[in-house]
């Protein structure tokens, strides 16, 4: 917001901080966003000079990134999470008041520039929504109130800097401790068992211990390090992914929060044991208010000899961690699509092999692991796997922190064993009346009431952590259409099966909600489903159907009472069709209506 500073010497400043290197293209274009609140004309014809870079492939980056703009957005940027969980706590009627209040549409930018409207996906504050962004600062637990006072500080142009603290507070909200969060670590101490026992020591031992990862795809992780450390090269990178963008999870918000020490323990560790020079924290945007204490915690850690030149005395045991931060694109939580996006570029997903194991950043043999099974390293590093898998099952060792939002007396951060059923979470998180739960965000699974005797686990209901609830009030159908607007927006457009065909499903899907699909439709979304499901090229497309097909397979019923008719009929409803017509001449009799409604 501040606006007496000049592009120029702002660019020159980010150029200069980043090292003029075209690699951290995305970094200086967020900081100029952040300055002005878009990236304007002059701000691009210096980039491009000054990294000898063409301008199409900068205003590429920009118009890849949600966050970033290349149009003055308003001096407060105001973005509404619109997360399903959001929704049902009263966002969309906050928005709407904030627009009233302020006089602003939502979508645009206040003609006075003081303020622009619109909405994000989920902003990672399930547990304590409705939440925003306000240039790029999280609000949370907004209340009509609380809207009230949003606007007048911003009628009366307070500084950000100056709006009053409670505002922006994120609570930490762990309901339930288990054996990662109750047990020590002592700071340094599986640093120095890479140390004092040697990689191959750390590496069967967390063979032994069984640990996958705890980002989504449950891959092993003494594995993924071995094929890494096995990879000739002169450099290798250990990357976190802190994207956390699928819906409805905030555990890695919590764990950055408050175990950001075991983070850091859990990637000095890796890079020890696959001999990496170089690390890299990917902080989503949305957590940007977590960035200072992280720099801080990074230089405490310097100045302690656990990061640096020679950790803990070792010769040539060297180790750094930069953080990087996203610009609002969930794709990027995709390993390959992270390392582009690491590299300043689009974050469109590699095409595979090479794994990122073998070549990742600029590269590198690249080792990317979520921020819950780094700290889950660490602590098995230490305390041995013994101890690790004294809880969880066969398959699914240890145990799983997990998000748990919406319908529900106690929402937050648990960890449970592995193992746990779906019944005995809803019964400690308070929730009653329940009419389904969706495990793993929209490209998981929704769980009707006769499943809720299974289990959180790789070989059940396997989760990187969101489990959203909805109660016998809600409808379902909402949260299919959210998920499915979701996918639409979070394309990256590399390939047509998930571009076109998420567009299709959403365009089916609205005409269920609003009454006027027959049969055909369910049947056209099963095939166009199966279509994007097997010819994606990622993870993104190739689970983008779930919502759709599985609540049509679990909640047939929410279908069926939309039908207009369980017989044929045409796709094309003429009657609906001629709806707009009916409005603009203001008629609505018999003879403006057309029998049957199809053609
Ligand atoms: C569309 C998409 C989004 C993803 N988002 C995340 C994310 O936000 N955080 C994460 O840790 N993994 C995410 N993943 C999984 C990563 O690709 C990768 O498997 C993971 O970071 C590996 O770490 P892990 O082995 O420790 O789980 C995503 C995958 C896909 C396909
Ligand atoms: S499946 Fe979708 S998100 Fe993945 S590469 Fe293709 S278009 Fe992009």
């Amino acid at each position: 917001m501040t606006h007496h500073v000049s592009v120029k010497d702002v660019t020159a400043d980010l150029l200069r901080q980043w090292e003029h290197d075209p690699y951290n293209l995305l970094q200086i274009l967020i900081g100029v966003q952040q300055t002005f609140q878009h990236i304007s004309t002059t701000a691009v014809d210096l980039i491009a000079d000054k990294l000898s870079l063409p301008r199409a492939s900068i205003e590429g980056v920009i118009g890849f990134y949600s966050f970033l703009h290349v149009q003055q957005r308003g001096l407060y940027d105001l973005l509404m999470s619109d997360n399903i969980v959001d929704q049902m706590s009263g966002s969309r009627e906050l928005a709407g008041l904030l627009a009233r209040r302020l006089d602003v549409k939502s979508g645009t930018t206040r003609a006075d520039g003081a303020v622009s409207l619109g909405y994000t996906s989920c902003t990672g504050m399930g547990d304590q929504g409705p939440a925003a962004l306000v240039n790029n600062r999280a609000l949370t637990s907004l209340t009509p109130q609380r809207i009230e006072q949003i606007a007048e500080l911003i009628e009366e142009r307070v500084p950000l800097g100056e709006w009053p603290q409670e505002l922006f507070a994120v609570s930490g909200n762990i309901q339930r401790r288990d054996l990662l969060l109750e047990s020590d670590l002592l700071q340094g101490a599986a640093i120095d068992a890479v140390v004092s026992r040697g990689a191959e020591q750390i590496l069967s031992e967390l063979e032994e211990s069984g640990l996958r990862g705890r980002g989504g795809a449950g891959f092993r992780t003494a594995l993924k390090w071995r094929f890494c450390r096995d990879a000739a090269a002169d450099e290798r990178v250990v990357v976190c992914n802190a994207d956390e963008g699928e819906p409805g999870t905030f555990k890695d918000r919590v764990l950055l929060q408050a175990y950001a020490d075991r983070l850091f323990e859990g990637m000095a560790l890796c890079a020890g044991v696959i001999g990496a020079s170089r690390g890299f924290l990917y902080l989503r945007a949305e957590y940007f208010y977590l960035l200072e204490d992280l720099q801080q915690e990074l230089q405490r850690r310097r100045d302690a000899n656990l990061l640096g030149e020679d950790i803990l005395g070792q010769a040539g045991f060297d180790f750094d961690i930069e953080i990087h931060l996203g610009a609002g694109a969930y794709i990027c939580g995709e390993e390959s699509a992270l390392i582009e996006s690491l590299e300043g570029k689009r974050g469109i997903p590699r095409i595979r092999p090479p794994f990122p194991v073998t070549e990742g950043y600029r590269g590198r043999p690249t080792v990317v692991n979520n921020v819950e099974t780094l700290i889950a390293a660490a602590m098995i590093a230490v305390h041995g796997a013994e101890w690790f898998c004294s809880r969880g099952t066969d398959d699914s060792a240890g145990t799983k922190l997990l998000s748990i939002s919406g319908d529900c007396a106690r929402p937050g951060v648990y960890e449970y064993p592995y193992g746990v059923s779906i019944e005995a979470i809803l019964r400690d998180c308070g929730a009653r009346d329940v009419q389904a739960v969706q495990v793993a965000g929209p490209a998981g699974q929704c769980v009707p009431p006769s499943e809720f005797h299974r289990a959180i686990a790789f070989e059940d209901l396997s989760t990187g952590g969101s489990m959203m609830i909805f109660n016998q009030q809600r409808n379902l159908l909402n949260a299919v259409e959210n998920f499915a607007d979701f996918f639409v927006h979070e394309s990256c457009g590399l390939c047509t099966p998930c571009r076109v065909g998420t567009t299709l499903l959403q365009k089916r899907l609205r005409k269920v909600v609003s009454g006027h699909a027959t049969s055909e439709d369910l049947a056209m979304m099963r095939t166009i489903g199966s279509v994007v499901r097997e010819s994606s090229h990622c993870g993104l497309g190739m689970t983008a159907a779930n919502p759709i097909l599985g609540s049509m397979e679990k909640f047939p019923g929410v279908y069926s009472e939309k039908l207009k008719s369980t017989g044929f009929e045409p796709a094309f409803d003429l009657d609906a069709a001629l709806d707009e017509a009916r409005k603009i001449t203001g008629r609505d009799d018999a003879g403006a209506h057309i029998e049957g409604g199809g053609v």
